[in-house]
């Protein structure tokens, strides 16, 4: 009995552990490991805006070419900056101790990311960067607080502030309502990250599209195999369920004279 009750805790911990970790909310993400589209442009971002400084280094050119579809040559003269050639892993000219001096923390390989931290972390993370002038590179993150990564995607996002905003009211995690007229009841809350508008390139929604591409890139960067399996795993369930015929057929004929 004793056993059983360690064996649940310890079943249990994880989930204890990650949630107590951070106290800040994830927005959701709807990830499609078959949208192709999604994925180019997801690698296109990558290696533009992160591959600066952190590489990729248990996947290939080649592959990440071949599984979304992308030519040989157009990957070469895209998305390749470091003259690598297209058999090569995705590895960067940073050297992790530099990176530390530069900082604070190296940059940690992003090919097994999404399965570390799961791709609503990503989401929330990459949409999170706020300004903040106590930081050495002039932000901070609601999710990762003090990160050492600058906000390298403010250019599209735009300058993101913490500032005060009406916000529905929330009581033990339901959203109130107004009883008689079914309104939400709003409440002012000043610790909201706001867009300061027309400051980035990109629309709101056409960053959240964005992120949402880099982050299934990501994902499936961190299992390429999935939808593969996933295709194997169909057609081994159906060889099983016509196998099933002919074992029970045979089983009837074996055990017909015994009865
Ligand atoms: C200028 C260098 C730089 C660029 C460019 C950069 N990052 Fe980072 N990133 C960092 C550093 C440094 C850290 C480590 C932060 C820390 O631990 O405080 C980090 C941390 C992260 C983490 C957290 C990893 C973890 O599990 O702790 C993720 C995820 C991440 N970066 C994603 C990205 C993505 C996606 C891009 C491209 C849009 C990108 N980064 C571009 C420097 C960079």
């Amino acid at each position: 009995m004793k056993k059983l009750f360690a064996v649940l805790i310890l079943a249990v911990m994880p989930t204890l552990t990650f949630a107590a970790e951070h106290g800040v909310e994830l927005d959701k993400v709807d990830i499609d490991l078959t949208d192709k589209a999604a994925m180019q442009d997801g690698a296109r971002t990558f290696a533009n805006y992160c591959m600066g400084c952190h590489s990729a280094k248990f996947q290939r050119y080649e592959r990440v070419a071949d599984d979304l579809g992308i030519p040989h040559e157009l990957m070469l003269e895209k998305l390749v900056f470091t003259g690598a050639k297209i058999g090569d892993h995705m590895n960067i000219g940073m050297q992790p101790a530099d990176a530390k001096a530069y900082f604070g923390a190296a940059p940690p390989d992003l090919t097994l990311v999404a399965r570390v931290r799961g791709t609503d972390w990503l989401y929330s993370y990459l949409r999170a960067f706020y300004e903040d002038p106590t930081r050495p590179w002039g932000v901070n993150n609601k999710i990762f607080p003090n990160v050492g990564m600058p906000n390298v995607l403010v250019g599209l996002q735009g300058r993101q502030v913490v500032g005060c905003k009406q916000v529905q009211m929330v009581v033990d995690g339901k959203k109130q309502f107004d009883p008689l007229t079914g309104t939400p009841l709003t409440h002012e809350a000043c610790d909201q990250l706001t867009i300061v508008p027309k400051s980035g390139t990109l629309t709101p929604e056409q960053f959240d599209e964005k992120v949402k591409n880099l982050v299934t890139f990501l994902a499936y960067s961190a299992n390429p195999v999935k939808l593969e399996s996933q295709r194997i795993g169909t057609y081994v369930l159906l060889y099983l369920a016509f196998f099933f015929v002919f074992a029970y057929l045979l089983k009837r004929e074996y055990w017909k004279d015994v009865h």
